[in-house]
């Protein structure tokens, strides 16, 4: 049976308790309002892992000043429902103040070009604010994998860098994108959309197949690649473009004018003030 744990220091009992007897944990970090893309995680890690945990929680740390914080959609009792039919054994739902309370003041934060760039460019502080309740999410549960979806590619790629700079002792395995039934990319942060907004949002999954298919019949110069999204998406008229960019991947380095190696093609496009992201991760043969 599904068990909600509100405080770090019951989950970390549970979790010294549970490898003490040689379990296996996964966890699946995510803000809650769960989908089909974060179920997706759920039950890859239920079926690597003796137990799985789901932390829900809306980080503050991550949400710049002007960003959706207080209107983050939530609702945990849905949330209680999804995880456990996914396969969930533990629901870590902390308050703000728990995670960070009065005195904190440590930081986890991947100095490198590679949080600089992309989403990191609008959004100074939000690759730090991740990488630190990460971090925090590790060690509180002692996970041995942890479930990132590849929807958010630059998130992976920093949490990657992490674990690898920091020797944290903890696998992470990537997840593929599950997408709505007409292509549009799963996000709790969809559920902003108008209906008209919706229709048009499907231009960045339609543009991404588009470019994905040109690259798979041997096309390889990103500017006609890129070119190619950018008109279809401007064919909707709510659409306003942030950024539509490649970068080697995982590693997040630039990419020649020519693409050679596994590339990640990622965008980001506002609707109104719905921020959405998408991407694809192309590998020319
Ligand atoms: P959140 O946006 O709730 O996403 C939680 C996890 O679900 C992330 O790893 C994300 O990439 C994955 N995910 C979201 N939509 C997906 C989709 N359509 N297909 C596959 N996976 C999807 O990302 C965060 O929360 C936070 O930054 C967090 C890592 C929890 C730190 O606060």
């Amino acid at each position: 049976d599904l068990q909600i744990i509100k405080t770090p220091k019951e989950l970390n009992d549970w979790a010294k308790k549970n490898k003490v007897n040689g379990k296996t944990i996964g966890l699946v970090p995510t803000m809650g309002y769960l989908h089909e893309g974060h179920k997706s995680l759920i039950q890859k890690s239920s079926s690597q892992n003796d137990l799985t945990v789901v932390s829900v929680f809306v980080n503050p740390a991550q949400f710049g000043e002007n960003e959706d914080l207080d209107s983050y959609p939530r609702d945990l009792e849905r949330d209680k429902t999804a995880a456990e039919e996914a396969g969930a054994d533990i629901i870590f739902h902390p308050s703000a103040a728990d995670m960070y309370p009065e005195s904190y003041g440590t930081y986890v934060s991947v100095d490198s070009d590679i949080t600089k760039i992309l989403c990191g460019k609008s959004r100074p502080i939000h690759f730090r604010g991740v990488t630190t309740v990460v971090a925090k999410l590790f060690n509180i549960t002692m996970a041995d994998r942890a479930y990132f979806g590849q929807k958010d590619a630059q998130q992976l790629a920093v949490i990657l860098r992490m674990v690898s700079d920091l020797n944290m002792n903890i696998e992470i395995v990537p997840c593929p994108i599950v997408r709505e039934s007409d292509g549009l990319a799963m996000s709790s942060r969809n559920t902003y959309l108008s209906s008209e907004e919706r229709k048009q949002a499907l231009v960045l999954s339609k543009s991404l197949k588009k470019a994905e298919e040109a690259i798979n019949n041997g096309e390889k110069d990103l500017k006609t690649i890129k070119d190619g999204i950018r008109k279809i998406i401007s064919e909707a008229p709510l659409a306003d473009i942030e950024y539509i960019e490649a970068y080697t991947f995982p590693g997040l380095s630039e990419c020649g004018s020519i693409i050679s190696e596994k590339t990640l093609i990622a965008l980001a496009v506002r609707f109104g003030s719905t921020r959405l992201i998408d991407n694809i991760i192309a590998d020319p043969k």
